[in-house]
């Protein structure tokens, strides 16, 4: 990845640069969800070379005038790199992560990264901070919303197909015009956070931290990612910002990652009060020593280096290391050639053709969890929508997205009235002139995201209440659920004729959930993350470990719980069409799998309802016996099929047992799977037809 011409440029330019305008690249400052900016100073720190990057400003005005400053009155004009998190869009906003990765298709996430980087680029922003690759098992974190759920192949998946999105096509580690640099975070593992409370501790095992959580990050390195942000968590100890055998010996030396580590906001400070650095100086040795390129708002970098440097040589060559990565960064970037933002391209934000691609994401994210042949409804029915929920556009947004767009958005409401006969009302009143009962559920986005643990994540009190009261009415009950996070939806789950989880859809989100109500698109979102019954069952996820006691039904002592039902509500993989898909049982071409043999498998499938639709056919696998343990099932394929009503198909997979055994070592390279095996065909994680065979 490393282009040597520019390696040359930025040692050449290095000369000419003193200790301080070095330290300069490596301080970042800005605003944040933390505050709004505060720019005074900022001007003054361009000049000076004080500063490398900025974060959260994305008004291209403001930064061609930073930028101004940077190029032509500092010493020795280097380009500034303006940074955002932008993660599902700026101005035209897509589905949360998390509901995207319920489509199934990374390609649309590339897609729709895409599109983020064009507007983002055009605002002056040249380093996104996405994506989110953290997995997450525990819905208590808020954070699951800003990632693709509990499954390491999603997550790889789709981790990979969004820094392409975000960077562009080429492989040389160049961005264009129309791209910027992706950022993969929160390297590492802090979707594992402690019963899923926002930066807390993360412990895991070597077999978990290789097969289940590092997975997709290392999926974003090969994907040629040029930046990693560090999490704010310690992992097994040690804060992850001044983790040298993370960064340094697993990032950099067994992945060989050879970009910008940036430390996520005043993480390298923050290192003091996990107890680990004495001090804030020692945070910056350490933070230092451990390969963090960047200190984003941490300000130990720049209070402290040049005391450190000119003691100890360890750390001077460390910051020529460092600042020779973002020097670099910014030639591919190519700021040095093209470092301001073109004003003209603005008029091309928040297009049609991007709403319409945000249209698309958000029809795809939705996923049908139950219906008893309500939806879809009749177009022009007369319907009576209800919920606070239903008229929010800000919450339609989700998560991390900025409100600029906001007026404009398409609540729910506003999306039903263009398919339907609605009226609204705060509860269910009146109801004699309705064929139907839509009941607008969920969480605000204030409630998912950053900071956003919650010890229950059940429905509010008053939303239960209002679907109790639209039972009682007698009409058929729709609720719609829409939320940041899986949330536990036993209490309504019987009373409801269908249940739509809905997420944060975005710009047009609400126009995408009448087009599935009505019909005009036929659902096919699926689960990335295990819907549980209670709270209490969370950490929950379908790739669990056997245990010695399995879950047996009726006996006693077993895995499990006696106050709750064994499973989640709704299984990852779940989702329901509006057509029914039937399974053949899948076949295998021998049932012992020789050394340089793949596993070649078939099923037949056929759509045998009325209507047509798309059924993801989803492989899992196991390996029966293994040292240490493998997970009971794990996603090893899967291939949305489109089937016409009646029409058959066989679908077909290869799959190598080279790719699915145990990882060992942090090089995340599998070994064979050799031994008996099963491979699950089916509709969902629970929904799967079994093979056994035997691996050489
Ligand atoms: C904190 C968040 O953890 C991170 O995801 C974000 O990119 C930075 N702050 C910058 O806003």
């Amino acid at each position: 990845m490393k282009d040597k011409e520019y390696v040359r440029k930025a040692r050449l330019l290095m000369r000419k640069m003193t200790l301080e305008e070095k330290i300069g690249q490596l301080n970042q400052v800005g605003a944040s969800i933390y505050g709004t900016t505060n720019e005074s100073g900022y001007e003054e720190m361009a000049k000076n070379g004080k500063v490398g990057s900025f974060l959260s400003l994305h008004d291209p005005e403001r930064c061609n005038k930073l930028q101004r400053i940077a190029v032509e009155q500092s010493r020795l004009g280097i380009p500034l790199i303006f940074a955002e998190d932008v993660i599902h869009g700026l101005k035209t906003v897509f589905p949360v992560p998390l509901a995207e990765s319920c489509s199934f298709e990374p390609e649309l996430a590339s897609r729709t990264a895409e599109v983020a980087a064009d507007e983002a680029s055009a605002c002056g922003v040249k380093w996104v901070f996405a994506p989110m690759t953290d997995i997450a098992r525990d819905a208590r974190w808020g954070r699951i919303a800003e990632g693709s759920g509990e499954d390491p192949y999603i997550g790889s998946l789709f981790a990979a197909a969004r820094v392409k999105g975000f960077q562009g096509g080429g492989n040389d580690g160049n961005i264009d015009e129309k791209h910027v640099a992706a950022c993969v975070k929160h390297f590492a593992c802090y979707g594992a956070a402690e019963s899923g409370k926002d930066y807390n501790t993360v412990q895991l095992s070597d077999n978990n931290l290789y097969n289940a959580y590092l997975p997709p990050y290392k999926a974003a390195v090969d994907a040629g990612v040029l930046t990693v942000m560090t999490a704010f968590n310690d992992l097994n100890g040690t804060p992850c910002t001044v983790n040298a055998p993370l960064i340094e010996g697993i990032l950099r030396k067994s992945w060989g990652f050879e970009g910008v580590v940036v430390s996520d906001w005043a993480a390298v400070a923050e290192a003091e009060y996990h107890g680990y650095c004495a001090d804030r100086k020692d945070c910056a040795a350490e933070a230092i020593k451990a390969g963090v390129t960047v200190d984003m708002m941490g300000h130990a970098y720049d209070t402290y280096l040049s005391d450190l440097a000119k003691k100890d040589g360890k750390i001077r060559r460390c910051i020529d290391e460092l600042c020779e990565q973002v020097l670099v960064l910014k030639y591919r970037l190519g700021l040095f050639d093209r470092p301001y933002a073109d004003l003209s391209r603005v008029k091309d934000l928040y297009s049609q053709e991007k709403l319409d691609l945000a249209a698309e994401a958000a029809r795809k994210s939705i996923v049908l969890l139950k219906n008893d042949g309500i939806l879809p409804l009749k177009r022009g029915a007369k319907v009576l929508v209800t919920g606070g929920l239903a008229t929010d556009k800000r919450s339609m947004l989700g998560c991390w997205c900025f409100p600029e767009t906001q007026e404009s958005t398409v609540d729910t409401l506003s999306g039903i009235k263009e398919k339907f006969a609605a009226d609204y009302a705060a509860v269910p009143v009146d109801i004699s002139r309705y064929s139907a009962i839509i009941c607008v559920v969920g969480e605000t986005n204030r409630e998912t995201g950053e900071a956003a643990s919650h010890a229950f994540i059940g429905l509010k009190e008053s939303d239960v209440a209002l679907v109790k009261a639209a039972k009682k009415t007698g009409l058929p009950v729709i609720a719609l659920v829409l939320s940041g996070r899986p949330l536990a939806l036993t209490e309504i789950n019987d009373d409801v004729n269908a249940l739509v989880e809905c997420w944060h859809l975005g710009s047009v989100g609400g126009r995408a959930i009448a087009d599935v109500l009505c019909g005009d698109f036929s659902p096919e979102g699926r689960l990335t993350a295990s819907f549980p019954r209670e709270t209490g069952q969370c950490p929950i996820y379908y790739s669990h470990f056997n245990t010695g006691r399995p879950y047996i039904a009726g006996q006693g002592c077993r895995c499990k719980f006696r106050d709750c039902d064994e499973g989640p509500l709704y299984p990852f993989g779940f989702g329901l069409t509006y057509t029914e898909f039937e399974y053949s049982e899948p076949t295998i071409e021998n049932a012992v799998i020789g050394k340089n043999d793949k596993i070649r498998l078939s099923v037949k499938l056929k759509n045998t309802g009325k209507v047509e639709g798309t059924e993801t056919v989803q492989v899992y696998f196991r390996q029966i016996s293994s040292k240490p343990i493998r997970p009971m099932k794990s996603l090893a394929a899967f291939k949305k099929v489109r089937l016409a009503a009646g029409e058959s198909r066989t679908v077909k997979f290869t799959l190598d047992p080279d790719d699915l055994g145990i990882i060992r070592t942090a090089a995340l390279k599998p070994e064979r799977a050799k031994g008996k095996c099963e491979i699950f065909v089916g509709a969902n994680s629970e929904d799967c037809k079994k093979i056994e065979f035997v691996t050489e």
